[in-house]
């Protein structure tokens, strides 16, 4: 089946380089269509430049977190953006189509591995996450009838779905089924955004477990460092011509 990779991104220092490292990635991955969404409010030649010197299949959209959103502090990064990647999906790949869709922060590693698991997803699939709550890694945890039976992790184990963004994948066919589930972008507990989401859409009994019964990590909740940059603006120095 297809993959559909929904990744937010927005303006900022190391955007190029984040942009550059996943279409890297993307590069060996057959059959995947990437939806990039700035959070913005125009798409930007930066992006756009780079999107079409990939060479990947790709759809670039555009739209700026509303001020009073993020205001509310607690509104998930990334979220109005995704849901956006839901829409487009749902108003152009008709009624029952093939596919797999990710949702793909811009600062995580993805081993290449990771996109060949993922393609067989019939409802939800769930795999570990490395570097993240805490952990080496979380997963889900997996009973002696290879079912998906709770979460190993170090941050609310009680959540329904005790698992980050990069840990799980969905069929297209059930998001459309479903069209009316989307991310909720107020009120959000901190890191319920995931259990909310995929609680309308599937109940623990249906995941699929991956990765070798969830006993390998594929991605990596890295998370970049804020280049320093305190000799900038200094007269004769970076030639603002040149894209960083
Ligand atoms: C964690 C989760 O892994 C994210 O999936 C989740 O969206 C986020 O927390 C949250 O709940 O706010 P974290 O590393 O803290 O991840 O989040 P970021 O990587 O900073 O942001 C997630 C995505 O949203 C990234 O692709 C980022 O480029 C994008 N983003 C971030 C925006 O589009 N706009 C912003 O203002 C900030
Ligand atoms: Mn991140």
């Amino acid at each position: 089946a297809p993959l559909y990779v929904i990744t937010a991104t927005f303006q900022r220092a190391v955007q190029k380089a984040e942009l550059t490292r996943m279409a890297n990635t993307f590069l060996h991955v057959a059959n995947l269509h990437w939806v990039v969404i700035e959070d913005a409010r125009n798409t930007s030649a930066l992006v756009r430049r780079l999107l079409k010197a990939t060479g990947l299949n790709y759809t670039h959209l555009h739209l700026e977190t509303p001020r009073v959103l993020r205001m509310t502090g607690s509104y998930p990064r990334g979220g109005i953006q995704k849901n956006l990647g839901l829409r487009w999906l749902r108003l152009t790949m008709g009624e029952a189509p093939p596919g797999v869709v990710y949702f793909a922060d811009d600062d995580n590693v993805y081993s290449l591995q990771l996109f060949e698991e993922m393609r067989s997803t019939t409802m939800v699939s769930v795999w570990p996450v490395g570097f993240i709550a805490g952990r080496k890694y979380e997963s889900p945890k997996i009973n002696a009838q290879g079912k998906v039976c709770g979460w190993v992790t170090g941050f609310a184990p009680n959540r329904p779905f005790a698992i980050d963004m990069a840990g799980f994948a969905i069929n297209l066919k059930l998001l459309i089924r479903k069209s009316e589930v989307v991310f909720k972008l107020r009120d959000v507990k901190s890191g319920y955004q995931e259990t909310n989401l995929l609680s309308a859409l599937v109940s623990l009994s249906d995941l699929e477990p991956k990765a070798d019964n969830c006993t390998k990590v594929l991605v990596w909740h890295t998370r970049t460092e804020r280049p320093t940059l305190v000799n900038e603006g200094q007269r004769g120095f970076s030639n603002p011509e040149v894209e960083v």
